[in-house]
């Protein structure tokens, strides 16, 4: 690997050999996505505790300060949204040379497996690669299901990991599932898991993420599971506790209610 690609994957992917991805790029389909409404005080308070930020370039420009933040990964596919007719038609919205401008770490991109755009996403994927490499920087893939939250399942996720990887995707990020293990064996680049939308109790979200990092994850994307937590600081350092200092789900929990319970920790 050139000096410049790994110095980049090495800021993303901690000593340990774990990563914790803070996703705040919603709004670039969905809107103002609750509690992402204006993504500066969300980001701000989770800032510390994050190994990387996976956000748009206007949001990183008008929401976090150059002289105070953390590796970025830019996403940069896009040009659907929530009131358009399909999720999946997705092209790239940003070029390499603003990667580079914007000091990147890395840039993301989503691929629909399966869908009618199926084939431009996964064109779109290789063209984002070849130019990555070409400038040693990394490419997320991001397995995305547009609506069909019910896709998240082993056998379409790990055909979704295995794809991008033999494209060149150099992190696949996608969803826990039951048998994650099956996902993250056949992905030969290295996996990180996403949350999806929230679910009822924040121990869900910890036996997910420990689950999926014991079969094969080597870390989270994780976005409104952390920020639309009525106690989001809490929630990131019990998930950071899981990631890199393999906590389990009680220990995360315990963690959870410590941080909650002290003041201005929201
Ligand atoms: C949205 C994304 C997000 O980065 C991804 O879904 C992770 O966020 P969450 O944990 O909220 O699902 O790709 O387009």
């Amino acid at each position: 690997m050139e000096w410049g690609m790994a110095n980049r994957m090495a800021q993303l992917i901690q000593l340990d050999g774990h990563a914790l991805f803070l996703p705040v790029d919603h709004g670039y389909f969905q809107g103002p996505t609750r509690k992402l409404e204006e993504p500066r005080k969300t980001i701000e308070p989770l800032l510390p505790y994050a190994d990387a930020l996976f956000i748009t370039r206007g949001v990183l420009r008008s929401s976090v300060d150059p002289d105070n933040t953390r590796p970025v990964i830019l996403r940069v596919s896009g040009g659907t949204s929530m009131a358009g007719k399909d999720l999946a038609n997705e092209g790239i919205t940003t070029s390499m040379e603003e990667a580079i401008r914007l000091n990147a770490s890395a840039v993301g991109i989503s691929i629909f497996v399966g869908s009618d755009y199926e084939k431009e996403s996964l064109l779109n994927l290789s063209k984002l690669v070849d130019e990555g490499e070409r400038y040693g920087i990394p490419v997320m893939a991001v397995t995305a299901v547009g609506r069909e939250l019910e896709k998240r399942d082993a056998r379409y996720l790990a055909m979704s990991c295995r794809i991008a990887a033999e494209l060149g995707a150099r992190v696949v990020k996608t969803y826990w599932c039951q048998e994650f293990e099956k996902v993250a064996t056949g992905c030969p680049a290295p996996v990180i898991i996403a949350g999806g939308p929230q679910v009822n109790t924040e121990l869900e979200v910890f036996e997910f993420v420990h689950d999926g990092m014991q079969k094969g994850a080597i870390g989270v994307n994780l976005g409104r599971n952390i920020w639309q937590d009525d106690f989001p600081v809490a929630m990131i350092k019990a998930i950071r506790a899981i990631v890199h200092q393999n906590a389990t789900p009680k220990e995360a929990q315990e963690i959870y209610e410590s941080v909650k319970n002290t003041p201005d920790r929201k």
